[in-house]
């Protein structure tokens, strides 16, 4: 089958591109020192299986074709890439982070630049084939998943290092989205273990605009979704790292807060004195209520008509009738 074609090559890739790390001079001097400077252990290094390519045409490709591996399947898993007849590596003297399905098998992987510049991306990731279909992955689910479930919350950030500093600082129930914003199966695959979504997201505008993209998706899947916005100029990985673990903890127990009312707080600040547009709001916000299953979680519908009545400035059941309206 080709799927098990690929997940064999990809498990073979994992393997090679974690002995480039470790046990070749390059592998050592450059990768695992990167790895180092941003303050990752030895430990969360093999969690995560982390791994490096060499600064080389086609090291890992020969050794692929050597091996038996099929080229046209190689091609497919995006390790190789065949330029002017020549097959050769896809990834040259990048870091490397595997990414795992939710039983542990390598779909993917993200192939990281040591140095950014303005002429390659940062991140190479592998493109789409028959087991890598990035809007149904959400990077970490394999390492996370048992706490997530015990813990009955969820924690979502951007990037791979995120979801990594985190598990090194003891904060384990963590997934990312890797930089997309939010889609439904991502959103279905939480609802496996928990109801509660925590979003973490970067403090800048487009992060703030990623995380509000979510939302009424969210909301729909019948999650409840809370907030914690990372200061200026940080993520979680650069954050955990420069306050530390029970800091970092402290941080996001105080600033956790509702989705609906802060997505409320932004747009009547937006609004201003515009009365059409503070209008326009009460309709979304109804809307939004509206899609809070009522059978489901009925206080907490209430709970947000109450607390979104005051934020609006409007009477309560004005408010009530105007959710009843999309209910029907
Ligand atoms: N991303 C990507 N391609 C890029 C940039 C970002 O696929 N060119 C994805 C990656 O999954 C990345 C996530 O978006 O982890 C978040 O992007 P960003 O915040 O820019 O990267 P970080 O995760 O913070 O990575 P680093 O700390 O290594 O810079
Ligand atoms: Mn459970
Ligand atoms: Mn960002
Ligand atoms: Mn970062
Ligand atoms: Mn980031």
């Amino acid at each position: 089958l080709m799927a098990d074609s690929l997940y064999i090559i990809n498990s073979f890739a994992r393997e090679y591109f974690s002995n480039t790390l470790f046990n070749t001079e390059e592998g050592q001097n450059v990768g695992l020192s990167y790895f180092e400077e941003r303050g990752f252990t030895q430990e969360t290094i093999r969690k995560f299986q982390l791994g490096y390519s060499l600064n080389s045409w086609d090291a890992f490709t020969k050794t692929a074709l050597s091996k038996g591996y099929n080229l046209e399947y190689l091609q497919k898993t995006g390790l190789v890439t065949v330029r002017n007849e020549q097959p050769g590596d896809n990834y040259r003297g990048r870091v490397i982070f595997p990414i795992h399905n939710q039983s542990g098998k390598v779909l993917g992987f993200g192939a990281r630049i040591l140095v950014k510049n303005d002429r390659a991306p940062k991140y190479i990731n592998s493109p789409e084939n028959e087991i890598y279909v990035k809007n149904r992955v959400l990077y970490g689910t394999y390492f996370a998943r048992h706490a997530i479930d015990k813990l009955n919350e969820c924690l979502l950030v951007e990037g791979y290092t995120d979801v990594i500093s985190l598990h090194q600082a003891g904060i384990e129930n963590v997934v990312a989205s890797s930089g997309t914003s939010l889609t439904q199966h991502q959103l279905r695959l939480i609802k496996k273990y928990t109801n509660n979504l925590t979003i973490l997201f970067d403090g800048d505008n487009a992060g703030i605009k990623a995380a509000l993209r979510g939302l009424d998706m969210a909301i729909e899947e019948g999650l409840n979704v809370k907030l914690v916005l990372i200061p200026d100029k940080e993520d979680p990985d650069s954050y955990v790292q420069k306050i530390g673990a029970d800091a970092f903890r402290e941080f996001i127990a105080s600033n956790k807060q509702d989705f609906v009312l802060f997505k409320l707080q932004i747009s009547m600040q937006d609004a201003g004195n515009d009365s059409n547009r503070k209008s326009q709001l009460v309709n979304e916000i109804a809307e939004t209520i509206s899609k809070i299953d009522k059978t489901e979680d009925f206080t907490r519908q209430q709970d947000y008509i109450r607390q979104c009545s005051q934020v609006l400035k409007i009477d309560e059941q004005g408010l009530i009738n105007l959710v009843n309206k999309f209910i029907r």
